[in-house]
């Protein structure tokens, strides 16, 4: 299974680097694991049923994954702030960081840390200010528009914002 799983990325590397280099950038583009069905039929029904196949959905196809994940991080992040939770909440954190359980006492999730929306509702304007200074620090290449990018309606609840 495990030797399947390696097999198939790097067959997805391989067809990454192949068409990278076969092609010019500009005109490069995804061609999606579809198109190698046709001539690996074996190699592509086998590697459908392994996670990485589910990692390289499109989420405008398949936007229930993106609301089932964003679901569980805000019930994740009820979790964390209740009170009741507290000191699980901190051991967890500390074994995931190695942080002091005291250093994270004083300021994880409290009026200390920085403030997670409930919701996970974001506005573009917050994003948008620290990109243009990447920008204009020539840190990016280019101005991005977040407004483009950024779907709250994927949230499971509506943003007020
Ligand atoms: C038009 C047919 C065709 C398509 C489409 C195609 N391939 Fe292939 N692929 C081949 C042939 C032919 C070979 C050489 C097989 C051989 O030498 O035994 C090959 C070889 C490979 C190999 C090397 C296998 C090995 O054992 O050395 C990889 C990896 C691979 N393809 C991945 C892909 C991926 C990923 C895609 C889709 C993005 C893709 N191919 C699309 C025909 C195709």
């Amino acid at each position: 299974m495990r030797l399947r799983f390696l097999m198939a990325v790097l067959a997805l590397l391989m067809a990454v680097v192949c068409s990278y280099a076969q092609t010019n950038e500009k005109t490069a583009q995804y061609v999606g694991s579809e198109s190698c069905k046709g001539c690996h039929a074996e190699t592509y029904a086998g590697w459908k049923q392994t996670r990485m196949a589910r990692v390289v959905q499109d989420p405008k196809e398949h936007p229930e994954a993106v609301k089932a994940f964003l679901a569980d991080y805000v019930d994740g992040l009820a979790w964390f702030y209740d009170p009741a939770n507290r000191e699980k909440a901190i051991q967890l954190v500390s074994d995931f960081t190695k942080s002091s359980k005291d250093v994270l006492n004083s300021y994880f999730a409290t009026g200390r840390d920085y403030y997670r929306d409930p919701n996970a509702c974001v506005s573009a304007q917050t994003i948008q200010k620290p990109l243009d200074a990447m920008f204009e620090e020539k840190l990016i290449d280019r101005r991005i528009d977040v407004s483009k990018y950024l779907n709250v309606g994927l949230l499971p609840r509506p943003c007020a914002l």
